[in-house]
């Protein structure tokens, strides 16, 4: 059977650029894709087999290091490595209201409270300054965030982390592959966590996330919150958190499709949130793809910035420490509205990421803040919005992209 991976005619009738383009994706990589489902499908091993055990290691040579945990998602990965610091009820983490709701949703979600600090203007990540003011004697950690592939300014959060004895999660779910002074995201913090949803700079089929640490009981904990705190990290785990010194047989089961008894020892209250073999198998051919993905979306990044260079929008900025991998490209302009609409009647799809501070969010009306409390967050939040970035973008769509915004200046001169 041959695959036709075209796009269907419906499918471009009222939108002639997408934000993020999978079709164009699997023209390249498809068969590649349909080889490893395969590939599992034939082994009949769905869950927890050799491809998310291969993926696992791949992914954590590729950040460099020492553990890798897949997960079901990015959230359960920041979910599952709070758990596994100990932070919990009663406790503070420091974050930022500039981000997708699931950074503070998680540190909620483990009965802790979020406490926002504003960001920065230019890079829209976590403002170190602000970070000392916002400690107190709950706090227990401090969650930056790279946001839309740029790297925090983690020696400055990693120092005042340390200052005061709190750990750092690295939420780097829009990051992988970015570099802080020549250093991958995720290896600076305690623990980082990464997502793998579909329109990821590295994206699934599906859901999926990673939890990587340098720290092996961190690792062993989040291996057996992952699956229901059993079996022999389960029993491994609660030794480390009852300071039980004993040696744990391993389990050498592999083949999740018969029986194991280990699976029935439980240790921990924890999670059912495990990568799925298909989901591991596809992640394992398009890590192969990041880094040459990574490098063309800076092309392309550099490109729209010299494009739209003399007109008034305000295109990223990018810190010397950095090398940006643009998960998005995020613009700024008074006009962000009708902006928009011109590129949509032009064909040309948007995204605004994100319409609503995390503070004002009516969730977090118990949190007491009020308009004004971060004020570059509301800016950034009135002012942004994505334009289309993936590696397959052609030139002639980039350049159509960039006349298409200009032309919208000169309409409005
Ligand atoms: C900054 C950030 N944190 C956390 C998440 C949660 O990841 P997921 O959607 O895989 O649960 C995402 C992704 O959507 C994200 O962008």
């Amino acid at each position: 059977m041959t695959i036709d991976f075209k796009r269907k005619v419906h499918e471009m009738s009222n939108q002639q650029i997408p934000l993020i383009d999978l079709i164009a994706q699997n023209q390249v990589i498809g068969d590649q894709l349909i080889e490893a489902s395969k590939r599992v499908i034939l082994s009949a091993q769905y869950i927890m087999g050799n491809e998310v055990k291969a993926f696992e290691s791949e992914f954590g040579a590729y950040v460099g290091v020492e553990h890798a945990i897949s997960v079901a998602n990015g959230t359960d990965a920041l979910v599952i490595a709070l758990k596994a610091l100990g932070v919990g009820e009663g406790d503070e983490v420091i974050t930022t209201p500039f981000t997708f709701f699931a950074t503070a949703e998680s540190i909620s979600f483990v009965g802790a409270k979020p406490v926002f600090v504003d960001v920065e203007k230019d890079s829209f990540n976590m403002d170190p300054q602000k970070i000392e003011a916002a400690i107190t004697p709950k706090t227990k950690a401090i969650m930056p965030v790279h946001l839309f592939g740029l790297a925090c300014d983690m020696d400055a959060i990693m120092g005042i982390a340390r200052a005061h004895g709190l750990f750092v999660i690295e939420d780097a779910c829009q990051a992988v592959g970015g570099l802080y002074k020549g250093k991958k995201l995720g290896t600076m913090g305690d623990v980082a966590c990464f997502s793998f949803f579909p329109t990821k700079n590295l994206g699934a089929a599906g859901d999926g996330g990673m939890i990587v640490t340098n720290r092996d009981e961190i690792a062993t904990v989040c291996r057996a919150l992952r699956t229901h705190g059993s079996g022999e990290n389960g029993k491994k785990a609660y030794n480390y958190l009852h300071q039980i010194e004993e040696v744990v047989e391993a389990d050498l089961s592999t083949d999740n499709t018969v029986y194991n008894p280990l699976k029935y020892y439980n240790y921990l209250v924890g999670h059912n949130s495990r990568l799925d073999e298909i989901q591991a198998a596809m992640l394992r051919v398009k890590l192969t793809y990041l880094d040459q993905w990574n490098t063309k979306r800076r092309e392309i990044a550099e490109g729209y910035t010299q494009g739209l260079k003399e007109i008034d929008v305000i295109t990223p900025f990018e810190n010397a420490f950095a090398s940006h991998v643009y998960h998005m490209y995020i613009l700024q302009s008074e006009a962000k509205d009708a902006l928009i609409e011109h590129l949509k009647l032009n064909g040309i799809a948007t995204g605004v990421y994100y319409p609503i501070p995390l503070h004002l969010q009516k969730v977090y009306g118990g949190l007491g803040h009020a308009i004004g409390d971060f004020p570059n967050a509301e800016y950034l939040s009135k002012r942004t919005f994505a334009i289309p970035m993936y590696p397959e973008l052609t030139q002639e769509q980039q350049q159509y992209v960039i006349d298409t915004i200009k032309g919208f200046g000169e309409t409005n001169e």
